[in-house]
């Protein structure tokens, strides 16, 4: 399924394949708003880019999580035991995991922790601060591959001997569009059992002032994680984008609930990109528009995880940056 025009940005099909960066530039710079997904964002110079963003006082998404995880992690992990299997989507640096297996304290019963990411560099650093951590009884399994594709590949082997407990934190759910979020969220449930737990960290609605400085930070850092998407395609397929006739633009759209980042033409230009086998015009004022963040409302979380067939069991609050961890069971 090709998702709709105007519907950007990540679709969240369980286990579907994700396309190739030029057939993606191909397809989804025709279409109309223009648009890429926000994946091609984390290329080895974007990551870097996106952990200094979590390092921005403007951005507290991931210092948020990281306090509750510090201030429950005992708790959280106790209400999903007795715990055998975790997996975290998406572990990043692998600070956050390090954060609630450090906060639970040591355990007595092994715990296999599987780290799922389609980045091998991203699961070498995860993979190293884990194994830096002295908690004793892990052992951690690597999976390169989607979300989808590693939980499943985790499912398969797993010990039946205790529950699992999936992980998808800093509002990465935040960059499904709704039906997106929907479906990987069905799917995660579909690949769990009966008694498993989803622990989700969800953005909060805030004023429109903080949002628009988390996403359009004055020293420019997210700026530069935007047009680096540019520079990735003159990279890889040969592109002859102007990265400096491009500015970043961050805006609320109160009516969908989500930050856009779009990247604008600052003058009227044709671009030509022959790994995509692409050539695209733009008048001043046209938009990219490359990533979508939603912001939910602490209920609203709780809803979307019950349609998909979770019960809430808890969730955390840090008012003060709005930001909110969920857990909840399969049922
Ligand atoms: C990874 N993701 C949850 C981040 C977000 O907040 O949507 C990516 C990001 N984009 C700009 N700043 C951070």
């Amino acid at each position: 399924m090709q998702p709709s025009a105007a519907r950007n940005n990540e679709t969240g099909e369980f286990a579907a394949p994700i396309g190739s960066l030029a057939g993606d530039v191909r397809y989804y710079l025709t279409l109309s708003p223009r648009q890429l997904p926000s994946r091609y964002l984390y290329d080895p110079l974007g990551s870097a880019l996106f952990e200094a963003i979590c390092e921005l006082p403007w951005y507290r998404i991931t210092k948020a999580e990281r306090g509750l995880l510090a201030a429950h992690g005992r708790e959280i992990l106790a209400r999903a035991d007795p715990l055998s299997t975790l997996v975290e989507l998406g572990p990043g640096s692998g600070e956050k995991l390090a954060a609630l297996v450090t906060a639970a304290g040591a355990r007595a019963r092994p715990l296999t922790i599987h780290l799922v990411d389609v980045s091998g560099a991203a699961l070498d650093h995860a993979g190293r601060t884990i194994a830096a951590l002295d908690a004793g009884n892990l052992r951690l399994v690597p999976h390169q591959a989607t979300y989808e594709r590693g939980l499943l590949e985790a499912m398969a082997v797993r010990s039946r001997a205790g529950h699992a407990l999936a992980l998808f934190l800093g509002s990465n759910i935040g960059n499904f569009d709704p039906p997106g979020a929907a479906a990987f969220l069905v799917g995660t449930r579909a690949a769990l059992a009966e008694g498993d737990s989803l622990l989700i960290g969800t953005d909060l609605v805030k004023p429109e002032r903080e949002l628009l400085l988390a996403y359009d930070d004055p020293l420019g850092v997210t700026g530069a994680f935007n047009r680096n998407l540019l520079v990735r395609i003159n990279r890889e397929l040969d592109g002859d984008f102007d990265v400096d006739a491009f500015r970043h633009c961050a805006r609320w759209n109160a009516e969908e609930s989500r930050v856009e980042m779009h990247l604008v033409a600052v003058r009227a230009q044709r671009i030509r990109i022959p790994g995509a086998a692409l050539e695209v015009a733009f008048e001043q004022g046209d938009t990219i528009w490359t990533e979508s963040s939603y912001k939910f409302k602490p209920d609203a979380v709780v809803d979307m995880l019950d349609r998909a067939g979770f019960r809430r069991v808890d969730q955390w609050i840090d008012d003060a940056a709005g930001f909110a961890l969920t857990l909840a069971r399969a049922v």
